[in-house]
């Protein structure tokens, strides 16, 4: 770990210690080191051939005519890439779905864009996280 000096105007500094309590870090380090690092997924996310890793959020109404099978379909599509899925009950109406994704970014997006996109989808998220470089 190496040591550096970082000037900054009052109010950014106000703002970043702000930051820094209410999300509880134990110092401005360790938050700038997650800011860095946030930075790094994001431009890697943001490179079509780069390998990422990301969860899929959907959340669906199973009695939408063929959704079920619709989104299964796509899934099929993707199955080296959809490396892991949970399917949950929420209530009578409605299924939530987490599926791990990993490959090449630009692959990762489709699919996420392709599930939620797919008409009936009620509410979808793609968080693309680091491969462990980081
Ligand atoms: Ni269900």
């Amino acid at each position: 770990m190496k040591r550096f000096g970082v000037s900054m105007e009052d109010g950014l500094l106000q703002k970043l210690d702000k930051i820094v309590s209410k999300k509880g870090y134990q110092n401005r380090s360790e938050a700038i080191r997650d800011f860095i690092r946030d930075h790094l997924v994001e431009q890697d996310s943001l490179d079509p051939k780069k390998e990422v890793i990301g969860t899929l959020t959907i959340v669906y109404d199973h009695h939408a005519h063929d959704l079920s099978d619709k989104l299964t379909y796509i899934q099929h599509d993707y199955h080296k890439n959809i490396i892991s899925s949970t399917h949950i009950h929420m209530n009578h109406d409605k299924c939530l779905e987490v599926l791990i994704l990993k490959g090449k970014s630009y692959k990762v997006r489709e699919i996420g864009d392709r599930l939620i996109s797919t008409k009936g989808v009620k509410h979808g998220k793609l968080v693309i996280t680091a491969t462990g470089k980081i």
